[in-house]
């Protein structure tokens, strides 16, 4: 596989946002992205095959049962771009689909090297394909993508794992809509949510009894303690999770036990945390199948087909992008 590497945030870019991050008033936090380091992206892998976590299995259902219908539902020729790709263990039921048809140029973007090098794993047995990663944020891959199209090609963009759940309903349409400006009419998004189910089961799929999440979770100080010289003492520190009723989303989060001062040296940081004070890690909204049709259509797509896991309710939905962005 060719990697193109841009590297999507220099350690200086990292320092600005733990500063940043953990200075600000109210809440402290820590943008999720910063959970994929090469430790961060194995511990993910793990928690996909966890029996409390049947989102990733329920994707993968989704995909493989209907991976024809899908790629017929998409024009031809077309390039593949993937968004957050991870491991792409799931994508192999699309793209053998696909070079079943034609021969096929496959474009994983993630921040993660390491996740970049796991697909190359997974998925350069398929005939007919070709990868070409690429080490950089969603849209920055998205637009270099675009950019090498040829005449009459289309792009179908997979985004899986309701990884759209990480942002906010607001600006998760605001991300759908930069998705689609990026793309011409007839191209196609294949998007995946995870949908409300009972509370119960959501808490256990991110507080699991063998502590995985919590490791990928803690990670994230360990990764500022080997990266920016800080000196989390991670066994004061306690994984934490909630759903928000209201928000209709999971927060985990990283709780003090006790009152105390870390120092971060190169973000030129020293931070003191209150007993039981939360640092915000990464959100996961939870939708309804036609909540996401609505922002499909409010963000410039038509949803073509929508399919629903039932054993572990999530939804894959097909979205073409209409003749003018929304
Ligand atoms: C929740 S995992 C999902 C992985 C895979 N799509 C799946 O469904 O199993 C999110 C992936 O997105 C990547 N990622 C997170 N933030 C990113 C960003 N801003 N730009 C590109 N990739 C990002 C992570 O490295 C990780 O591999």
């Amino acid at each position: 596989m060719l990697i193109q590497k841009i590297a999507p945030y220099s350690s200086a870019d990292f320092a600005t946002d733990v500063r940043a991050g953990l200075t600000r008033p109210g809440q402290k936090e820590l943008p999720s992205k910063y959970l994929y380091d090469e430790v961060g992206s194995a511990l993910f892998e793990v928690i996909s095959a966890l029996p409390e976590y049947g989102l990733t299995r329920a994707d993968g259902r989704l995909l493989r049962q209907h991976a024809e219908q899908i790629v017929s539902g998409v024009e031809s020729p077309v390039l593949v771009a993937e968004l957050g790709s991870g491991s792409g263990k799931k994508t192999r039921w699309i793209l053998e689909a696909l070079s079943r048809r034609q021969p096929t140029t496959y474009f994983p973007i993630d921040i993660s090297p390491t996740a970049l090098a796991q697909s190359e794993r997974e998925l350069a047995q398929i005939e007919a394909l070709s990868i070409v990663g690429f080490e950089r944020s969603y849209l920055d891959g998205l637009l270099a993508v675009a950019a090498g199209r040829k005449r009459g090609e289309h792009i179908l963009v997979l985004f899986l794992g309701s990884t759209i759940g990480n942002f906010d309903r607001p600006a998760g349409e605001d991300f759908l809509a930069e998705v689609r400006r990026i793309l011409m009419p007839g191209d196609a998004l294949l998007l995946g949510t995870d949908l409300e189910k009972p509370i119960p089961q959501l808490l256990s799929a991110y507080d699991d009894p063998l502590g995985v999440t919590a490791a990928f979770n803690l990670n994230l100080l360990a990764r500022v303690n080997r990266e920016l010289g800080g000196n989390f003492d991670l066994a004061e520190f306690r994984h934490f999770i909630r759903y928000d009723e209201r928000e209709r989303r999971i927060e985990m989060h990283l709780r003090s036990r006790c009152r105390q001062t870390v120092d971060v040296r190169k973000a030129g940081l020293s931070v003191t945390f209150k007993k039981d004070e939360t640092i915000w890690t990464e959100s996961c909204h939870k939708y309804k199948g036609e909540e996401v049709v609505g922002m499909a259509e409010r963000t410039g797509f038509l949803s073509k087909a929508q399919w629903v896991d039932r054993e572990w309710p999530f939804a894959q939905s097909l979205l073409i992008a209409k003749e003018e962005p929304g």
